[in-house]
């Protein structure tokens, strides 16, 4: 009986929806000025009034949001390589201009910021709105009252990037969307509702929302219909401020079929519809015991990446379609998980990996209390935790890709016993927002898993440490287990330097670069094979978070802060050579970006790409060989291939030669062939899965480099002035096949409705600009990025041109 009458009322509802919310983009059209350090190294003074609405800024940078205001560079020689060595620390102010039409008359209007970075505060018509220090927090500020309704109004935003804020490129600027969002009096709360599916089988879940509505008296009543995203179908319909639903034959969220619904909440005042709020949602159970973790019951190993949050030569500036090519090249080989490291995203990315079926645990800090560097989040955090805390979860709660909470990282507070206290204050708040997911940490210290730390988690991250799986679970039977943060292994795409070496402190060469045998780590870390082995043999680790999917900005590891590892040759005369170069630097040694990812920064596969995707993608026949074949130095001289497959055997040849067949031992995840006398040719890999044939690949010699190709991610985008297409450039033999080694410089052209808005190639040590129309190859790749123009359909042709070799032309449509 009640059943029914909550069916009826949701059609009725339907029928009188005409809600005053209003949601717009408030992107566009700002202006910009930076003061205190400058980009180029010298400083302005920051003048007073600089939020007064009669100020002149009609000088200052026009400009939309998102905006990464220092990712243009310069590069300066002198600013740290932790943060990238790019000018993102100083002050900066953000202006614009609006009308208020008549109609916002009794509205309550808000601005709101998917994130800034950093210490943003807000003034409206000269009068202090409102601050959110931390950059990674999306918040919401109440402009009604202040605002001037029929008139023009000026918004002012101050960001103020310290330096030694950040043990990474944290980016500055609005480098979010920002919106402005009218609703009447009465409404559903910011982040108001929370879906949950407390009970779900093959035949029917049951849907609770709970809404929180401001303005709420004893004549509104809230309605909700349930629909599949993307139909107009309803499927069933409740009502109340703390409403259960069943559907019948619910469609699961999983990692194959990512299955999203809607939940869209009519809240009634009188009578009358008066809010309409869509709430996405998936139907999915998550578990986690000691033996592991299970999605809808069905157990799942997470083979995940941790992400840092930039775009590589995008910056930090959000955009959607940079976020999904991200999510489309870690599922390339094999990852079905995301760890935010250390920091929470932007919505759009728990949209992409909602639609794109991945787990995330979105991380709150990388610090608490106690600082790591001086002007982290540490002088933020006794003011700020709770709302921050509260911010992330109440915001990301509801996306079904989001199975854990993670309080922080690595934080110095693990040293001391005493501060687990702190730890279990957070882990308590965090079980208090949202019941339905575990809260965690990433834990680098080996005695946390005794000392104290471990009662404040539901689930155990350790960093680095597969060698205490089996003590940890002796410790404590009960607790789950993942490897919060794995692997750290360092190298440079299409870098090998000899003699190979095993000792993972070695392996540098070339001017800052790290060899490509996926041998070298820092002290902490290791190979990918070392966690392969801890996760096979301890089956109830419930999946690791390898350090990193991708390179990005800063944290140049080896070469970050700590010099000694500087002269890690493995060659003498390289080494020597080195030690002269270093000496005529005196001391501002150049990297930049990370050596860590499992691609650059670029999205270009290194080879262990391929080590990850046999391991995670085992049902893949694939083979790849190690390394390229353009030796002519090295004639006669032991030159080491390594292969990674998906079989467990393979026979590599040289030149038609067989070069022995390989099997993989238990635990092994390469096959090595260690003592190949370097001849030019051919090599040729078969590999076998249970003594049949299963892949093949060669790696063949190349020819001279005499042309350019390019290649489209996407040859039709959308004319939005949003959506992007990155194009690969390589220099190519005259059959096509990459020239290695290759550092030719490239120009680029661009006519038709559309602009390149960053170049790239994966080099971790140069200080070329990320926004030019010139741009190196990078060992025979770089990338420029193309977006089209709002509204200007057409054909955008892109040209390569370089000096020597032939050019290339490639054509998008904008539609
Ligand atoms: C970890 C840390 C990460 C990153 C990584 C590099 O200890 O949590 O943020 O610095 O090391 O290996």
């Amino acid at each position: 009986m009640k059943h029914t009458l909550l069916l009826l009322l949701g059609c009725v509802f339907t029928l009188s929806a005409g809600a005053t919310r209003d949601t717009a983009s408030f992107n566009d059209n700002w202006k910009f000025a930076r003061f205190g350090a400058m980009p180029n190294g010298s400083q302005l003074e920051e003048p007073k009034g600089m939020e007064k609405p009669g100020l002149n800024d009609s000088r200052w940078l026009t400009l939309n949001l998102p905006h990464d205001w220092a990712i243009e560079g310069p590069f300066r020689a002198e600013l740290p390589n932790q943060t990238g060595k790019l000018p993102w620390a100083g002050i900066g102010w953000y202006r614009k201009s609006f009308d208020s039409p008549e109609s916002d008359a009794g509205k309550r209007v808000f601005i709101e910021f998917d994130g800034s970075m950093s210490r943003t505060k807000v003034w409206l018509n000269g009068e202090y709105i409102g601050e959110w220090p931390y950059g990674y927090s999306s918040f919401q500020l109440e402009l009604t009252g202040k605002l001037k309704v029929g008139q023009e109004n000026t918004i002012a935003v101050r960001l103020d990037n310290k330096p030694d804020s950040s043990r990474w490129y944290p980016g500055g600027g609005i480098y979010r969307n920002v919106r402005l969002v009218k609703t009447g009096p009465v409404h559903v709360a910011h982040w108001g509702t929370f879906v949950t599916t407390p009970k779900v089988s093959g035949e029917s879940a049951t849907i609770h929302i709970t809404t929180q509505i401001e303005g709420a008296s004893a004549d509104v009543e809230v309605s909700h219909e349930v629909l599949k995203e993307g139909s107009n179908k309803v499927l069933a319909s409740g009502n109340g401020t703390d409403c259960s639903i069943e559907l019948a034959s619910p469609k699961l969220w999983d990692l194959e079929n990512p299955n999203l619904y809607q939940v869209k909440t009519t809240v009634f005042k009188g009578g009358e519809a008066v809010d309409r709020y869509d709430t996405s949602f998936g139907i999915r159970t998550i578990k986690y015991t000691a033996n592991g973790f299970f999605l809808n019951g069905k157990k799942v190993r997470m083979n995940g990446v941790c992400q840092h949050h930039d775009l590589g030569p995008l910056g930090t500036a959000v955009n959607v379609r940079a976020i999904e090519r991200q999510i489309e090249i870690l599922k390339e080989f094999g990852v079905n998980a995301i760890r935010t490291a250390h920091n929470p995203p932007a919505p759009e990315f728990l949209d992409q990996c909602d639609r794109m079926g991945i787990l995330v645990q979105v991380e709150a800090f990388d610090v608490w209390a106690r600082k790591k560097v001086v002007n982290d989040y540490s002088t933020l955090f006794a003011d700020w935790y709770e709302k921050d805390l509260k911010a992330m979860i109440h915001r990301d709660r509801n996306h079904p890709c989001v199975v854990m909470w993670s309080t922080g990282n690595e934080m110095i507070e693990l040293r001391y016993p005493e501060d687990a206290a702190l730890s279990q204050q957070l882990r308590e708040l965090v079980n208090a927002e949202d019941p339905t997911r575990p809260c965690t940490f990433g834990n680098s210290r080996p005695e946390a898993s005794t000392n104290g730390f471990q009662n404040t988690a539901d689930v155990f991250g350790f960093n680095y440490k597969p060698h205490m799986y089996e003590q940890f679970r002796k410790d404590n039977p009960d607790l789950p287990l993942y490897g919060s943060e794995t692997a750290s292994t360092v190298s440079s795409r299409g870098e090998y330097f000899f003699p190979v070496s095993d000792n993972k402190k070695e392996g540098s060469g070339g001017y800052f670069q790290v060899s490509s045998y996926d041998l070298s780590a820092p002290n902490w870390a290791y190979r990918p094979d070392i966690e392969f082995e801890a996760q096979d043999k301890y089956p109830w680790v419930f999946g690791e978070f390898v350090w990193t999917g991708f390179d990005y900005i800063g944290e140049p590891t080896p070469y970050n802060k700590d010099k000694t590892n500087l002269l890690n040759f493995t060659d003498p005369a390289e080494k020597a050579r080195m030690k002269k170069e270093l000496a005529a630097l005196g001391g501002n040694i150049p990297p930049r970006s990370s050596y860590f990812g499992i691609v650059d920064l670029c999205g270009f596969p290194k080879d262990r790409f391929y080590m990850y995707q046999a391991k995670w993608r085992p049902e893949l026949p694939m083979a790849h060989i190690l390394p390229h074949w353009n030796w002519p130095e090295r004639v006669g001289k032991i030159t080491p291939v390594h292969v990674y497959t998906s079989g467990d055997e393979a026979e590599l040849f040289l030149n038609g030669k067989s070069l022995g067949r390989k099997k993989k031992g238990e635990f092994e995840y390469r096959l090595r062939w260690d003592d190949v006398v370097y001849e030019p040719g051919k090599l040729k890999v078969e590999a076998y899965k249970n003594g049949k044939k299963w892949a093949a690949s060669e790696t063949k010699t190349t020819g001279k480099a005499v042309k350019l190709e390019l290649s489209a991610d996407r040859k039709k985008i959308a004319a939005d002035g949003t959506d992007l297409s990155f194009v690969t450039v390589q220099v190519s033999d005259n059959d096509g096949l990459l020239v290695p080694r290759t550092h030719n410089s490239v120009k680029y052209t661009l006519s038709g409705p559309g602009e390149i808005i960053a170049v790239g190639n994966g080099d971790p040590v140069s200080h070329e600009s990320f926004q030019a129309t010139e741009r190196k190859v990078f060992n025979g790749l770089a990338l420029v990025v193309i977006r089209s123009k709002a509204g200007e359909a057409g054909k955008i042709e892109l040209t390569a041109e370089s000096e020597g070799l032939e050019s290339a032309k490639i054509s998008v449509k904008a539609k």
